[in-house]
C-alpha cells in the first residue's frame, strides 16, 4: 500500500426529510447562487421545500437553472456571471451529477479571474472557491462528497474532468426519496457509473486487502439493489443502499493507498464529448469489453477474485473459466438486469470514424492504468463494443 491522505470534510445529512439542514448555509453568508438542472426538481416539489427553507433562514436566492447533462462550459460561464454580479457567498446544486459538477466550477470561477475553462483543463488554477452544498436527487457519480467536476464544451468535442480539495462540498443532503423520480434509464446508468467507480478501483495492481473488500461491498451493493430500484422505483431500502453507495464508490475510500490511473472513464468521456451519449451508458458497454482486454496471465488471479467474491462463483473452479464467467456475469447484469443497450449503435453511435480520435485522446487519459492501453488498443475496444 502506499502512502496517503484521506480527507472527506463533506457534512452527510441522509435521510427522509433531511432538507431542513438546509437552513444551516447560513454558516457561509447570506447570498445563494442554487444551480439546477432542466426542472426535474420543480416536478418534484424539492425545489419549493428548498426554496422556503432558505427564505425562512433569511438567506437571498439567485438561481441558475437549464444545467444540461454532460454540463457545459457555458452554463458554468453564466453561473460565474452571476455569482461575480451579485457578490454571491455561496452556490448550492440540486440534482445530479451534472448539477453539482457545474455548481463547483462555478463556485471556483466566481473566484477566478479569466475564463472558468481555464480550470477544467487545468486543475492547478483552482486556488479559491465559494462554499459548494447539494441536495442529491439521483445516485450516480459521487459528486456529492468528491472533489471532482466534469464539463464539457461541446463545441471542440472536449469533456474533461477536474478536481480540486476546494470542490469537495462542505455538506450534501441524501434523501432516498428525492430518487424515486429517477426514470429507469437513469437508475441502470447510475448503478453501472457506481459500479464502473468501484472497478477502477478495484482493478488495481497495488495490494490493498482491506480497499479490496470494500470495493467488492459496494459492487454487492449495486448488483443487490439496482434491479429491484429499477422495478420498484419506490423501494426505499434500495434507493438509500444505492444513495450511498454512490458516495463510497469515489469519495477515497475505496482506492487509497492503492490507486492507479482510470481508463474505462477516459474512454467514456470521449464517447460523451463526440455524441453527447449518458456517461453510465457508455460505461456499461465498455465495460465487459475492456475486461476481456485486460485478462492475462498477469490478471486472471484478480478476475478469478471477482468472479469468487462478487458473483459466488465456485472458488475451486479453473481460474480462468471462473475469470470468463464473472466477465460475462458483468455484461448479462447490464443487459438483462438493468435492461442497459449494450452496443454504440444502439446509443447513436452508427458510425467508425471518430474511433481514431477519441481513442488517441484517451490513450493520453488512461497512462498508468492497470493494463497499459495503447490508441489502437482503444480503437479495438471501441469496435469491439460497436
Ligand atoms: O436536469 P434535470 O431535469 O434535473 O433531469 C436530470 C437529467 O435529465 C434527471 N434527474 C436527476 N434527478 C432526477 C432526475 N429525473 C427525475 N427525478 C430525479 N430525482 O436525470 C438526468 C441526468 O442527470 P445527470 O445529473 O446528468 O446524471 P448523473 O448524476 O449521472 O451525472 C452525469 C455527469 O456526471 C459526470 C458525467 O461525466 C456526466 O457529465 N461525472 C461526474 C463525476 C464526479 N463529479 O465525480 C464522476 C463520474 O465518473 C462522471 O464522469
Ligand atoms: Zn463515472
Amino acid at each position: 500500500m502506499y502512502n496517503f491522505t484521506f480527507n472527506v470534510p463533506t457534512r452527510i445529512n441522509f435521510g427522509k426529510g433531511q432538507i431542513s439542514h438546509l437552513s444551516e448555509l447560513t454558516e457561509s453568508g447570506s447570498k445563494v447562487l442554487l444551480v439546477y438542472g432542466g426542472g426535474s426538481i420543480k416536478r418534484a416539489g424539492i425545489y419549493d421545500t428548498a426554496m422556503g427553507i432558505l427564505k425562512d433562514a433569511g438567506l437571498e436566492v439567485f438561481e441558475l437553472s437549464g444545467v444540461e447533462p454532460n454540463p457545459r462550459i457555458e452554463s458554468v460561464r453564466r453561473g460565474v456571471e452571476l455569482c461575480k454580479a451579485n457578490g454571491i457567498d455561496m452556490v448550492l446544486a440540486i440534482g445530479g451529477g451534472s448539477t453539482i459538477d457545474c455548481a463547483k466550477v462555478v463556485a471556483g470561477g466566481a473566484c477566478y479571474n479569466g475564463d472558468a475553462w481555464d480550470l477544467v483543463i487545468d486543475p492547478t488554477k483552482i486556488k479559491a472557491a465559494l462554499p459548494i452544498y447539494s441536495v442529491l436527487t439521483l445516485a450516480a457519480t459521487g459528486s456529492e462528497m468528491d472533489t471532482f467536476a466534469v464539463i464539457s464544451d461541446m463545441t471542440k468535442n472536449e469533456k474533461w474532468g477536474t478536481g480540486s480539495p476546494l470542490f469537495q462540498p462542505k455538506m450534501s443532503v441524501l434523501d432516498p426519496t428525492y430518487t424515486f423520480t429517477v426514470s429507469q434509464k437513469q437508475t441502470a446508468a447510475g448503478t453501472a457509473d457506481m459500479m464502473s467507480h468501484t472497478f477502477e478501483n478495484y482493478f488495481t495492481s497495488v495490494e490493498g486487502f482491506l480497499q479490496a473488500r470494500f470495493c467488492e461491498a459496494v459492487l454487492k451493493t449495486c448488483i443487490k439493489y439496482g434491479p429491484i430500484a429499477y422495478n420498484e422505483p419506490e423501494n426505499y431500502e434500495a434507493r438509500a443502499n444505492l444513495m450511498w453507495a454512490s458516495s463510497w464508490a469515489i469519495n477515497g475510500t475505496l482506492n487509497g493507498g492503492c490507486g492507479v490511473a482510470w481508463c474505462v472513464h477516459p474512454m467514456e468521456h470521449e464517447l460523451s464529448a463526440f455524441y453527447d451519449i449518458t456517461h453510465g451508458q457508455g460505461l456499461a458497454i465498455l465495460t465487459p469489453h475492456w475486461m476481456e482486454f485486460a485478462l492475462r496471465d498477469e490478471t486472471v488471479d484478480k478476475f478469478y477474485e471477482y468472479g469468487v467474491n462478487v458473483w459466488n462463483l465456485d472458488p475451486n473452479g479453473d481460474k480462468w473459466a471462473v475469470a470468463k464467467e464473472a466477465i460475462a456475469c458483468t455484461s448479462r447484469f447490464f443487459k438483462e438486469e438493468l435492461h442497459i443497450p449494450m452496443t454504440l449503435r444502439e446509443v447513436g453511435i452508427t458510425t467508425q470514424d471518430k474511433f481514431d480520435i477519441m481513442a488517441e485522446k484517451a490513450a493520453k487519459g488512461s497512462v498508468g492504468s492497470y493494463v497499459p492501453l495503447t490508441r489502437e488498443d482503444i480503437v479495438s475496444i471501441f469496435k469491439a463494443a460497436f
